[in-house]
């Protein structure tokens, strides 16, 4: 009881040179996902905690961009930051003076928050910062990317591997050259627009690029596949089936995430793509397992050419059939 009546005793007599005390934020920091932005300004010494008594204002470097006068109940808002407000009216007499604006109207830099209470004054100083990658974290954007990445790898290596065993015919190979060159320019331009955090019409499109053009990889495993085997198997649609599941949890994930600042369901985007760099890792393992003894089976198209293999793999059915017969 006694400091606290020795502090009133000793505020009454310093009462003209009085100052108001605030409770100090150096620093605040907008992100790309504040819409609108709050400048903090506490005063934790308030007497009359009456608004009427109160004049509060708010400079930007130096120039008034607000102020509130309590008497009069008037505001003064500087014509660049229209959307300039106290962040609680009914608040004022409690000691809160804190500024809301819109975040683009809210440019980086120091900003001081006058308040007087009668003929006591303070005055405290507050920094806004900008703070970038808000929207995906790094280590996100970092998966997202890699993801993408060994997709384009895989695909490329299944291709490889198809052109160094079989024959390829010339429409086919145009058809798989658009697609890849689409799907790689679009991944490739969505990677410098994601790759920078954010959260602009830029990175959207960036993720977007990633995402959306990966359907050109589902026609593009079919026709692989055409290629390989005369005619698709289960296993294979099963593979196109996986592919397929993967793109749609990955675009659902990109339509999740495209308006949500910070991103929620950054992890659904995630498991999409990772789904289809699986369903890519399958597809290989199955075209350079199944590709290499189906070379023991000539297809019938080329079986005409070289009516030889035909009649090799004919013997060698045979010789199968006489390793087996003793096992029953
Ligand atoms: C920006 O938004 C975050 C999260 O909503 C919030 O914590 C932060 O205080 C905001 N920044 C400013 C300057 O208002
Ligand atoms: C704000 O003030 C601090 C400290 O006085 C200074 O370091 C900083 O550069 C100022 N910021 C701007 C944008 O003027």
């Amino acid at each position: 009881m006694w400091p606290l009546a020795a502090w009133v005793l000793l505020s009454a007599v310093g009462a003209g040179s009085a100052q108001l005390i605030f409770s100090v934020t150096d620093v605040v920091e907008k992100t790309d996902c504040n819409k609108t932005v709050v400048l903090p300004c506490y005063v934790t010494n308030l007497k009359e905690n009456n608004a009427n008594v109160m004049f509060v204002t708010w400079k930007k470097q130096g120039k008034v961009i607000f102020s509130f006068d309590g008497a009069r109940q008037e505001f003064f808002r500087d014509p660049a930051v229209p959307s300039a407000n106290l962040v609680s009216r009914a608040d004022l007499p409690k000691g809160i003076a804190s500024l809301m604006l819109n975040s683009a109207e809210a440019d980086v830099g120091n900003y001081s928050c006058e308040v007087t209470e009668s003929n006591r004054e303070g005055e405290t100083r507050v920094e806004l910062r900008k703070h970038s990658g808000s929207w995906f974290l790094l280590v996100e954007r970092a998966i997202i990317i890699a993801l993408l990445f060994l997709v384009i790898i895989l695909c490329s290596a299944q291709l490889s591997v198809i052109a160094l065993k079989y024959e390829i015919v010339p429409k086919k190979k145009t058809g798989i050259l658009v697609a890849s060159f689409i799907f790689t320019v679009a991944a490739v331009v969505g990677t410098v627009l994601f790759v920078q955090g954010g959260y602009t019409a830029q990175n959207q499109a960036g993720l977007g690029l990633i995402v959306v053009p990966a359907v050109i990889l589902v026609p593009l495993q079919y026709l692989m596949f055409g290629i390989v085997f005369e005619s698709l198997q289960q296993a294979t649609f099963a593979l196109i089936g996986l592919q397929i599941l993967g793109y749609v949890i990955a675009v659902v994930g990109f339509a999740l995430c495209v308006s949500a600042c910070p991103p929620l369901h950054g992890s659904v985007v995630i498991a999409g793509l990772a789904i289809m760099a699986i369903a890519n890792l399958l597809s290989l393992a199955y075209v350079f397992i199944m590709g290499s003894r189906m070379k023991d089976h000539p297809r019938p198209g080329k079986a005409v050419e070289e009516p030889l293999n035909g009649l090799q793999s004919y013997v060698m059915c045979e010789k199968y059939t006489v390793v087996d017969t003793p096992w029953p």
